[in-house]
């Protein structure tokens, strides 16, 4: 999930010489250019199947293995292989060395690429005084069944490492659970697999999503976990105080309005319930993001994604990424809610103080 991809906070770096300035400006939008291939690379299987092969192939053999056209498997080749990320023997073979292999797995963030830049033009026009607001994720489903991809991987320990309320919660006293803007639920199914005695219930106002869950739900044939659409921002009314556990996986700082829904989150919190929400950690002043190419990678999904979303309706609080981790506490204390633990860290849990 996006939020994995925090770094520790306050890693400010100095203000760049110029010579370091152009030579970081240049290879930035070099290798830009570089990781729309490579993007290209992960979604065809290049990547998977030349880290396959055990000895070099030829550009026909690659091609034939991932059954694409050989002419365009060559010139993905002339980039890799400028790039330095594929190797050539002498007569014209192509591989990846063993040792380097491995860390062919950040294509799986470029993959995001396309997906990212294909909201170009809206933004565009958000940007502009008088253009729209924002969006939501209506028409990026391609978005979220991307970011759906990690939460497939998620299994029980992962889940118990990266969001159960360890040492707050027993899992044999869990009932219920409310996976809040729960995309094509994927992680909701893990989390009713993980809780094979308790309901979970995923919930999102993106009517696509809610269908790709249903369809994905349908697929694993979990009976403990329900899919509901929200037709506004109100959660159910009969469940005011049902839920032992709720997680917000990317969520938070996506919200148009999260007075409205971490009040509609509380009134459905059992008084002694917890709240999990995993959201990335930028810190909220820009001066202190100086440097950290992990905060300024993080920003450009804000700018394309999550900022749209949080404008996309009234009252349109706008927060985005850049909401970072102070302001983020700070409105959840204002909220009534007490923190447990580092508020500073992707893993945020809370409950009513
Ligand atoms: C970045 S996606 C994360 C989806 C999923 N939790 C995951 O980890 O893949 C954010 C989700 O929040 C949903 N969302 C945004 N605003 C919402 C709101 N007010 N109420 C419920 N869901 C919302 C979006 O529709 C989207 O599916």
């Amino acid at each position: 999930m996006l939020s994995s991809r925090t770094v520790p906070l306050g890693q400010r770096t100095p203000i760049l010489e110029p010579e370091e300035y152009a030579d970081r400006f240049s290879s930035t939008v070099t290798n830009g250019f570089i990781a729309l291939e490579i993007a290209i690379g992960n979604k065809l299987g290049l990547f998977g199947s030349l880290n396959e092969f055990t000895s070099p192939v030829t550009s026909t053999e690659l091609a034939v293995s991932c059954k694409l056209k050989e002419r365009y498997v060559r010139e993905w080749l002339g980039c890799m292989s400028a790039a330095g990320f594929v190797s050539i023997t002498p007569d014209d073979k192509y591989f990846i060395p063993e040792a380097c292999k491995p860390h062919t797995e950040s294509s799986k963030l470029a993959s995001a690429l396309p997906h990212v830049a294909a909201n170009t033009s809206s933004v565009l026009e958000c940007f502009k005084e008088d253009g729209p607001k924002g969006y939501d994720y209506s028409n990026q489903l391609e978005t979220l069944m991307w970011l759906d991809l990690d939460n497939k991987l998620c299994d029980s320990k992962w889940i118990d490492k990266n969001l159960f309320p360890v040492g707050h919660k027993e899992k044999d006293t869990i009932s219920n659970v409310l996976d809040f803007g729960c995309g094509p639920g994927s992680l909701t199914i893990k989390l009713a697999e993980h809780l094979p005695n308790a309901k979970v219930y995923g919930v999102d106002i993106d009517r696509n999503a809610i269908e790709k869950a249903k369809e994905n739900k349908a697929k694993e044939n979990i009976p403990n976990v329900e899919f509901v659409l929200l037709e506004n921002e109100h959660l159910d009314e009969s469940w005011t105080k049902k839920f032992d556990w709720i997680t917000m996986v990317d969520v938070l700082h996506d919200l148009p309005n999260p007075n409205l829904s971490i009040s509609e989150i509380k009134r459905v919190l059992k008084d002694d319930g917890i709240v999990s929400a995993i959201d990335p950690c930028v810190d909220s002043d820009h001066k202190m993001n100086q440097g950290n190419l992990t905060a300024a990678m993080l920003y450009v999904f804000s700018t394309f994604i999550c900022l749209p979303c949080s404008m996309s309706r009234e009252p349109a609080v706008a927060n985005g990424i850049g909401w970072g981790v102070q302001n983020r506490a700070e409105f959840l204390k204002s909220k009534g809610l007490k923190i447990l633990g580092d508020e500073h860290k992707g893993l945020l849990q809370f409950q009513k103080a």
